[in-house]
């Protein structure tokens, strides 16, 4: 059985993936009203990401016999000033992730939890993913100065992008 601290340390992380999905589909909305349909498209596939990310920690909980309990979540930001600026919040955000994690990954090791251990390699190894993403979309659209024909490249590039759900999650 989870710990009661373990217990509700992954129920936070639930709340903080839904969060984060919460905060991508408010991207990806103000990419649309600007009718980047690429960018649009890469944070639909982060929305998709995150909620993966939650679901994944919900059943897990479930296969330990823990109870999931949902939280309260925050109305996201809308008034964004820039593309550059979306990426630069999300760079911070998933940074703030990444701190989330290896604090709940402190909590399985203080208290010997080797399957939360185990179970949460996987989202130590998503989060540097994560963050080298942003990080390069970031330093590119910094180059280009977040506009013009350089954009519409950007835009074309990030359109590609699909959501593949990892195969053995
Ligand atoms: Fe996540
Ligand atoms: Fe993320």
């Amino acid at each position: 059985m989870l710990s009661q601290k373990l217990q509700d340390a992954l129920n936070e992380q639930i709340n903080k993936e839904l969060q984060s999905e919460y905060i991508y589909l408010s991207m990806e909305a103000y990419m649309l009203e600007n009718d980047l349909d690429g960018v649009a498209n890469f944070f639909h596939v982060q929305t998709q990401e995150e909620h993966f990310h939650a679901m994944k920690l919900y059943n897990f909980v479930i296969d330990r016999g823990g109870k999931v309990v949902l939280k309260k979540l925050d109305a996201p930001p809308v008034d964004f000033k820039s593309v550059i600026d979306v990426y630069e919040q999300t760079l911070a955000h998933e940074q703030f992730i990444t701190k989330s994690i290896n604090d709940l990954m402190d909590i399985a090791i203080k208290e010997g939890d080797h399957a939360v251990i185990s179970f949460l390699k996987w989202y130590v190894d998503e989060q540097v993913e994560e963050e080298a993403n942003v990080t390069k979309i970031l330093s590119k659209l910094k180059l280009i100065g977040g506009e013009g024909h350089g954009m519409l490249m950007i835009d074309s590039e990030l359109a590609l992008r699909v959501f593949t759900p990892p195969a053995a999650a």
